[in-house]
């Protein structure tokens, strides 16, 4: 089984997430490659089993360059004939969606939009979307945001033990697939 952990991360949250998701895969037995958006190159979906997407929120929608990459994507597979109607499923083809957010001002639902967005290019192409990961996580830069938000005092997030349990879930991924 072969996975690619593919993300895009500002302030180092989600390249946190990313990471401990990979050695999670690895430690479950499947061969997971780890890049940024800015080095994926060519990375052809299909080559692989499951890919795992990352990105922050960013104004309830995933970051420009994160869409723009998925966008041009989904024009190359169009090209070679991959969207269909009706989006059969592939057996075997899987997404895992991951977002990291600070939630300061509805929580939650200030992710959840960005993360079905950018499963719905995998669902497109016929992956199943086996789950979305929501992390709360800091927002750096921000005492406001990281202290009297909707989530109260979100410092220091993703904890030691939140990517420790990311890595255990990562785990049960790799052997369930
Ligand atoms: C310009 C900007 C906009 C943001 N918008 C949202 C948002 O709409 N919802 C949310 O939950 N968090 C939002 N955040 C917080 C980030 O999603 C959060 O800090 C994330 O973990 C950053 O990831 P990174 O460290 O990988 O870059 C925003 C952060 C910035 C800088």
């Amino acid at each position: 089984m072969k996975a690619a952990v593919i993300y895009w991360s500002q302030t180092g949250n989600t390249q946190k997430v990313a990471a401990s998701i990979q050695k999670g895969l690895e430690e479950s037995g499947v061969q997971a490659t780890i890049c940024t958006v800015a080095e994926v190159d060519d990375l052809d979906f299909f080559d692989y089993d499951l890919i795992c997407l990352g990105m922050p929120s960013i104004n309830w929608h995933p970051p420009k360059p994160v869409e723009e990459y998925l966008k041009n994507m989904f024009i190359r597979y169009k090209k070679e004939g991959r969207v269909k109607p009706g989006a059969p499923v592939l057996p075997g083809k899987y997404a895992l969606i991951f977002c990291t957010y600070s939630g300061p001002h509805t929580g939650i639902r200030e992710a959840i939009p960005a993360g079905k967005y950018v499963g719905q290019f995998f669902e497109h192409l016929g992956f199943t979307v086996v789950d979305e990961w929501y992390i709360l996580s800091e927002f750096f830069g921000s005492e406001e945001n990281n202290t009297l938000g909707r989530m109260g005092n979100i410092k220091g997030l993703p904890s030691f033990e939140d990517l420790e349990r990311i890595k255990s879930s990562a785990i049960n991924l790799g052997q369930r697939l």
